[in-house]
């Protein structure tokens, strides 16, 4: 085991799982790299001696640019490249993805999956399954690069954007001004865009797509939360005579393989609003360049043919790119490059469970609940149910606490007059049969009804009070699934992968919390991540 820098068996699932110093290094690596090849120098440093590091490319949707270039930064890396031929493939006889990537990971001491599919957090859900497993037997942790998963990140198309236009600005990274146009919706490449930007220091991004090719509106907050300064056009014409035009443009395709029927009958419509015209080229600033991820559409590219031997054309420099920034990241995550890395590692967040907080019963507490026919001597009452919501949120509620946890025993339910005002009221659930509700169940009802208490009462006193609040992380129960049905978690595609979920606000009490799958980060409104 010869290379272990700081990144050796990091996968790169999306743009943030390399922090912004990583991201500079990257770039740092890759530009050392043309240096090095340009003047004629000894190339060793960026190649591995290990022969049995393997590099294994599954493409299971097409790709020229990405497939290609990883194959030959593989084979200039030196390590053993194979190209999974998916089409006679054990997929096609139902294999999971997750038993596949098992059998290959045992032909060698270090594997690297790049991996492209139309599946969203594919690498996220392999990462988690296959470290378990390596552990396991004692192996190598494999990285898995995500070499674009259906609508949702491109993350090594971003590095190779990213160091496209730092090239550009000759290295300055104190401002961009950048226009991203065509379609916003469907396309990866710009959605990982909202992160990858952040190693500028300055950022201003103008939007320039039709309504219904529009970035999704959770990319715009996220970029404004990143401090970006956003600006929205439906045009290309409104844009240049906003007199605010933008010196660098990128360039999508119109992503027509993922439109629904309804997007694709207005395509051509669409597509005229995003495409550059002669007639533009004298209101573009001086030195404008463009940029686009390729491949362009042969038929009717957004960016025209006239545009190819002007000295605007930055996406033939882009595309090499590719080749020399994935030389660079296999170096990294194999463990050949890094160990001249001095910036921060980035680490996970650790998620502390704080949602049960233990809260005083004053002494000879009486008995409070006379829920139901009569008072509860020994057992549970779950108070403050969705306390504040209106009436029928509450009565859901309840019923949504009762099925999820099963609580089909005696008891009584109903909603009442809290005490917090004349208006306000709360669900309240008395069970007197039940004595034991494990740590499993008391996350299951934070989750449910976050801001509830749960009093324990034992000879008609309260002796036990517990507040819950929202848990940062809710996983591992059979009743909550990802609601998109491109996710590698999702039932429909029965890939084994046990649905996560991450919340989003630090606000925990609050019911519209939003929870992020942790594979496709597909926000959810926290009700909506249950079945029931
Ligand atoms: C992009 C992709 O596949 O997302 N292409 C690429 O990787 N070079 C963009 C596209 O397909 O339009």
């Amino acid at each position: 085991m010869k290379h272990q820098g700081p990144f050796a068996g990091r996968t790169v699932a999306v743009v943030n799982d390399l922090g912004p110093d990583e991201q500079l290094y990257l770039y740092r690596k890759t530009r050392e790299l043309k240096e090095a090849v340009r003047e004629g120098r000894d190339l060793s440093p960026f190649r591995i001696e290990e022969k049995d590091a393997q590099v294994y490319l599954i493409f299971l949707e097409d790709s020229t640019r990405t497939r290609e270039s990883f194959r030959n930064a593989a084979e200039f890396l030196g390590a053993r490249t194979n190209v999974f031929d998916a089409a006679t493939s054990s997929f096609n006889k139902n294999e999971s993805m997750t038993d596949t990537i098992k059998m290959l990971y045992g032909y060698a001491e270090a594997s690297t999956f790049v991996i492209r599919s139309k599946l969203e957090g594919v690498c996220r859900a392999l990462e988690t399954n296959l470290s378990r497993y390596a552990e396991s037997c004692g192996g190598r942790r494999p990285s898995f690069i995500n070499a674009g998963d259906g609508k949702h990140e491109h993350p090594t198309q971003e590095f190779l954007d990213e160091y496209s236009f730092l090239e550009h600005l000759d290295w300055r990274r104190d401002h961009i001004h950048l226009c991203l146009t065509g379609d916003l919706y469907h396309g990866r490449t710009v959605h990982s865009k909202v992160e990858g930007l952040r190693v500028f220091k300055e950022v201003e991004v103008d939007l320039v797509a039709p309504e219904l090719l529009g970035m999704p509106t959770h990319y715009v907050e996220r970029m404004k939360d990143n401090g970006y300064q956003v600006r929205e056009y439906e045009s290309l014409d409104e844009y240049l005579a906003s007199g605010r035009v933008a010196p660098l443009w990128y360039f999508t395709r119109l992503q027509l393989e993922r439109m629904g029927d309804a997007v694709l009958d207005k395509a051509p419509a669409l597509r005229h609003s995003v495409t550059f015209r002669q007639d533009m080229l004298g209101r573009l600033p001086e030195g404008a360049r463009f940029y686009h991820p390729l491949p362009r559409d042969r038929l009717s590219p957004t960016n025209p043919t006239f545009l190819d031997d002007l000295p605007l054309n930055g996406w033939d420099a882009q595309s090499a790119n590719g080749y020399w920034t994935r030389i660079a990241l296999l170096g990294m995550v194999t463990g050949r490059l890094g160990s001249d890395y001095d910036g921060a590692v980035y680490e996970r967040t650790n998620y502390v469970d704080d949602f049960v907080r233990e809260a005083p019963v004053a002494l000879g507490s009486k008995p409070e609940y006379k829920v139901g026919i009569k008072p509860v001597e020994e057992g549970i009452v779950i108070d403050h149910i969705a306390s504040g919501e209106a009436v029928g949120a509450i009565w859901n509620n309840i019923d949504a606490v009762r099925r999820i946890l099963g609580l089909n025993v005696r008891s009584s339910h109903g909603v009442f007059h809290s005490n917090k005002g004349p208006e306000v009221f709360k669900g309240i659930m008395s069970l007197p049969d039940v004595t034991s509700f494990d740590g499993r169940d008391l996350k299951k009802l934070a989750a449910i009804a976050p801001g509830c208490t749960l009093n324990l009462v034992k000879d008609h006193k309260v002796v036990r009070k517990y507040r819950l609040s929202m848990p940062p992380r809710i996983y591992g129960f059979g009743e909550i699934s990802c609601k998109n049905p491109a996710c590698i978690s999702h039932p429909s595609h029965q890939e084994g992968v046990g649905p996560e979920f991450l919340r989003k606000e630090e606000e925990p009490g609050n019911p519209s919390t939003t929870f992020i799958c942790r594979y496709c980060e597909r926000e959810h409104p926290f009700r909506e991540i249950w079945d029931i």
